[in-house]
């Protein structure tokens, strides 16, 4: 594995793999969600790149950029191991320009649900990751489903501006007592995480409920919202079509169920797709 901090040095190295070449966006602290993504890109590739950057454009006014967990050693030690090829550290100041032409999220699909509780949020997600994309130029890319409303955007960007490159779904990856794996996890207690697995338990007894017959939107998002009650802030918990369309009727095969909360002073976020 190459690790290269400086853009020059993934060009050239970029320049010269032959054959197909697949792509990890990260913004690091690696787990076993973003591992599952690297191997998939392992298996489908010739080639395998991962960047990490915890990218300061996402990150709106008083969010937890500063502390967001940052594990090079250790990130390295993982990607290194996975087999990848080329594993990209780049520095904010190389990456972007004051006054930079921008790429826009849509007007409304950019700034309902996670744009709306973080406007911009993803204006800047776009951004770095067109600037990864024209840099890696990968036959394939690979994101969580996690970030559902983001991998919608990111799926757009490439329809709406022509990229020549796949962007591949992976599953939500959970650990055994159900939570989903995000790199916030590292900054729940004990107790939080505990209480943290609302978001899934809401999750599932809504499609317990669906699986039932119920196909009224609203009666799922009020069975999602009281089983988020012990969380301490719900931010949404709903039902949208796979393009977050809003709808009345769950459609098997094309809605996906969102929750956002709080637990304690951290924002999680957890998806269903039917
Ligand atoms: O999902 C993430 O980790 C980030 O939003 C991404 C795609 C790496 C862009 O910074």
């Amino acid at each position: 594995m190459q690790k290269v901090y400086e853009i020059a040095q993934l060009q050239a190295l970029r320049e010269k793999m032959q054959g197909s070449v697949g792509f990890v966006p990260t913004m690091g602290a690696l787990h076993a969600g973003h591992l599952s993504l690297i191997r998939r890109a392992r298996e489908e590739n010739d080639h395998v790149i991962v960047s990490i950057f915890v990218n300061p454009t996402q990150f709106l006014e008083g969010e937890d950029f500063e502390s967001y967990p940052r594990k090079e050693e250790a990130d390295s030690e993982i990607c290194r191991r996975a087999g990848i090829d080329l594993l990209f550290f780049p520095h904010a100041e190389a990456l972007y320009e004051k006054d930079e032409l921008r790429i826009l999220a849509p007007a409304i699909r950019g700034y309902i649900l996670e744009g709306e509780k973080r406007p911009g949020h993803f204006d800047g997600v776009l951004q770095v990751v067109m600037k990864l994309f024209n840099l890696t130029r990968p036959t394939r890319a690979y994101f969580g489903k996690k970030d559902a409303q983001q991998l919608a955007l990111i799926s757009q960007m490439v329809r709406n501006y022509f990229l020549p490159t796949e962007i591949v779904a992976c599953e939500i990856v959970r650990d055994e007592k159900g939570l989903a794996l995000s790199s916030r996890n590292a900054y729940l207690s004990d107790e939080e995480k505990q209480r943290a697995l609302a978001l899934s338990r809401a999750l599932r007894l809504a499609s317990e409920r669906i699986g039932a017959g119920e196909r009224d939107a609203r009666k799922i998002e009020a069975v999602m919202e009281e089983a988020l009650s012990e969380t301490d802030k719900i931010d949404y918990a709903v039902a949208v079509r796979r393009d977050f369309q809003a709808i009345d009727e769950i459609e098997i095969g094309n809605t996906i169920l969102l929750v956002a909360a709080w637990v304690g002073k951290t924002r999680l976020i957890d998806n269903l797709w039917l």
